[in-house]
């Protein structure tokens, strides 16, 4: 069979599918499912200073070929997550994903400086999320961004990554990369849901979630093109960052496509919200036979190689 291993910043991935920070992975319950699947690493929930209710409910919905949330964050704190990296090493010993999404740079570096003794393996810095109430997207104010590139990846004795939203503009693959390029940042993960869409009940004629009114990320295979395009172009200008793409991934021939793209590894969020652990190994399967049928033996032998038509 074809071997779909990988390895990000030194640590080895026995596949290339594994969780994105969100769905299912607030708790040690969430967590230990994640572990006893196939998903070849566990990645913990985005957390914060302190523990956060997050937003109030409704605030997750699926749809019919996606999903929409604006959860803010629900977390139990750095602290918890640093305590749960250790248990979940113990017991499963998988790689271990932490997600931070501190609400202020100060925040952030207290986080990043407690998470160096943990048993996390890898850091993702996330100021992509576009459902904290009162807050921008981080991800979007490249100032922001390049500060606290510069002192999470000073601070941070592990690799680093970062999970970007998604943008839409040359102009801005350009300047991220350009700030990227700056900073020691091991991977890149791409892309966050896509901000403030709105989803409307025309019977009700209402909104269907409630924070923000109703405006919500958007994710699921609605977002698929856009990761692509987002993987692609952070492919072409960093082509020796790892790049996780996120967002969309419903099958194993989406994995594929993503590799083609410049991909090294893939997560997946509403497909496990919206299947449960399963689709780790469904996936995985499905990729294996559609890289068998076309003669391929390992992700090297494809990853990057997409062809234009000039
Ligand atoms: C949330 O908790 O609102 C989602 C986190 C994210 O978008 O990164």
């Amino acid at each position: 069979m074809p071997d779909i291993s990988t390895q990000i910043a030194g640590i080895k991935l026995e596949t290339c599918v594994f969780n994105a920070s969100g769905p299912n992975d607030v708790t040690l319950g969430e967590l230990e499912t994640v572990a006893k699947s196939v998903s070849s690493a566990i990645t913990m929930k985005s957390c914060t200073l302190k523990p956060r209710k997050g937003n109030p409910e409704p605030r997750y919905h699926d749809l019919p070929e996606g999903s929409i949330n604006s959860m803010g964050l629900p977390n139990l704190g750095y602290k918890e997550y640093i305590r749960l990296a250790s248990i979940l090493k113990s017991k499963y010993n998988k790689p271990i994903v932490a997600s931070i999404s501190g609400l202020a740079l100060e925040d952030n570096i207290i986080i990043f400086k407690a998470f160096n003794e943990s048993k996390a393996d890898l850091i993702e810095f996330n100021p992509g999320s576009p459902n904290t109430i009162g807050k921008p997207t981080m991800g979007y104010d490249f100032e922001y961004l390049d500060r606290s590139l510069n002192e999470v990846t000073k601070i941070c004795k592990k690799p680093v990554g970062i999970k970007l939203p998604p943008y839409f503009d040359f102009v801005h693959f350009e300047e991220v990369a350009k700030i990227i390029k700056k900073h020691k940042v091991a991977y890149i993960s791409s892309i966050n849901s896509i901000g403030n869409a709105l989803v409307i009940d025309p019977v009700k004629e209402q909104v269907a979630i409630k924070p923000k009114g109703g405006f919500c990320g958007l994710g699921g295979k609605y977002i698929k093109y856009t990761t692509l395009a987002n993987v692609r172009k952070f492919h072409e200008l960093l082509p020796n960052v790892p790049i996780v793409g996120c967002g969309g991934i419903y099958s194993g021939i989406d994995v594929f496509e993503l590799v083609l793209a410049g991909a090294t590894a893939v997560q997946l969020g509403t497909i496990f919200m919206q299947e449960g652990p399963s689709c780790f190994k469904r996936i995985q399967d499905e990729l294996r036979g559609y890289m068998k049928s076309k003669g391929y033996k390992s992700l090297g032998d494809f990853r990057g190689k997409l062809k234009t038509l000039d």
